[in-house]
């Protein structure tokens, strides 16, 4: 019954949503109205980076929500998580990146580090890569790497040129009227495509030379995707301005843009509430946020990250798999057709595990599962796929 009501009450973003009713998840998996359970190797898109109510994120939930709730506006009253958690996300961080300003979603975080990017610099054209995704709101639609994606959302702002991700010839249009340089660390619609060795490092000194900031995307691949905290830390590079979210928030909505104090301030004055939200860095979300750091470190869950990508890697061998784009749990199956993507993503349901489409890139499914799944449950699921591509081919 709630199906009806989902299509006839909510708002749709496809003419198809698959329409599993959840009633229940927990740890890898997920549970249906039928009591079907199904493997999650999606994570709500990177999102559940613990597993669905983790318990140390379901503690620091309920130890806060025995506390308070919402009292006060954003940046104004000393609340304990919150604080918490923009320090440990400091700990984690290099030494012009340890002030952070916490919004409710990645896209808002986007927001915030392009007006930074303006306000410091006094210039307002933006550099981003072909086929990007920074979030939907109208500044991080500007963004946005896809032409058809825009249409009928125009006009947007004006001085936003793009270049070829991984391509250094494109670097001639950072020029000195750039405020800022965006990219995703790795492209995650695009296809999980890594950065050449050093091309981040080039970005940068470009950046560096004409007066611009870079500001890197870890929204997806930050949190310990890829085996490190932060993608960039795996570059030898330190963005300007670094924003993550999805993962950070263990279930719960949050983003968040990291910077130092120095440009931070630029929201404080002439004029002050530069940069203003009610609800972000919520108590409530804090404390789940600040239990995510603390479980990971704790636990050395990203130590394993790696052995976890050589294990799907090493399973997922077959003919109709081109390769595997990606790094850490954040892996992409390219097919040489549309159609083989589909079918495995339809026929996986089906067979109890989740899988899931990438943004822009139609030939790849995508395996971003709990950062602390089981090497058991990852053999499963693979094992599943293979299957299901056995019997494609068949
Ligand atoms: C790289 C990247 N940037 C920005 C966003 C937008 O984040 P949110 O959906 O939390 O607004 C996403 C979400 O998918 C993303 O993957």
């Amino acid at each position: 019954m709630s199906l009806k009501d989902f299509l006839t009450y909510q708002a749709k973003t496809s003419p198809n949503p698959i329409g599993l009713e959840v009633i229940k998840a927990k740890g890898s998996y997920i549970y249906d109205s039928n009591g079907k359970k199904y493997l999650d190797f999606v994570a709500g898109i990177s999102a559940c980076s613990l597993g669905h109510r983790h318990p140390k994120v379901i503690k620091a939930i309920k130890k806060q929500l025995d506390k308070f709730l919402h009292v006060m506006v954003y940046g104004e009253f000393v609340q304990k998580s919150s604080v918490d958690l923009c320090k440990k996300l400091a700990s984690f961080l290099p030494s012009n990146l340890k002030v952070t300003f916490l919004t409710n979603s990645g896209t808002e975080a986007i927001e915030g580090a392009m007006k930074l990017a303006k306000r410091y610099t006094k210039k307002s054209k933006f550099i981003a890569a072909r086929n990007s995704y920074h979030g939907s709101t109208q500044g991080a639609l500007s963004l946005l790497g896809v032409k058809n994606q825009k249409k009928g959302y125009g006009p947007l702002l004006p001085e936003v040129n793009f270049i070829n991700f991984n391509s250094s010839e494109d670097l001639f249009k950072i020029d000195d009227n750039t405020a800022a340089v965006i990219l995703e660390t790795i492209q995650g619609g695009a296809g999980f495509i890594l950065p050449k060795l050093d091309y981040l490092r080039e970005v940068k000194r470009k950046c560096e030379e004409v007066g611009a900031l870079l500001i890197l995307d870890e929204i997806q691949p930050g949190i310990g995707r890829t085996g490190k905290m932060f993608a960039f830390q795996k570059y030898n590079i330190k963005p300007d301005i670094l924003v993550i979210g999805k993962g950070l928030g263990g279930g719960l909505p949050i983003g968040a843009f990291c910077s130092s104090r120095k440009l931070m301030e630029k929201f404080e004055y002439k004029p002050s509430l530069g940069h203003i939200s009610t609800f972000g860095g919520n108590p409530v979300v804090s404390s789940a946020a600040l239990s995510v750091l603390n479980t990971l470190e704790n636990e050395k869950i990203l130590d394993k990250i790696s052995e976890k990508e050589k294990l799907i890697r090493a399973l997922l061998k077959h003919k109709k798999i081109k390769k595997i784009n990606g790094t850490g749990l954040m892996l992409a199956i390219i097919f040489e057709k549309q159609e083989e993507a589909e079918k495995l993503v339809k026929e996986s349901m089906k067979r109890g595990l989740i899988l899931f489409y990438l943004l822009w890139n139609k030939f790849a499914v995508r395996i971003t599962p709990p950062l602390n799944i089981s090497f058991r449950d990852l053999t499963k699921g693979c094992n599943i796929i293979i299957k299901i591509l056995d019997d494609i081919s068949n």
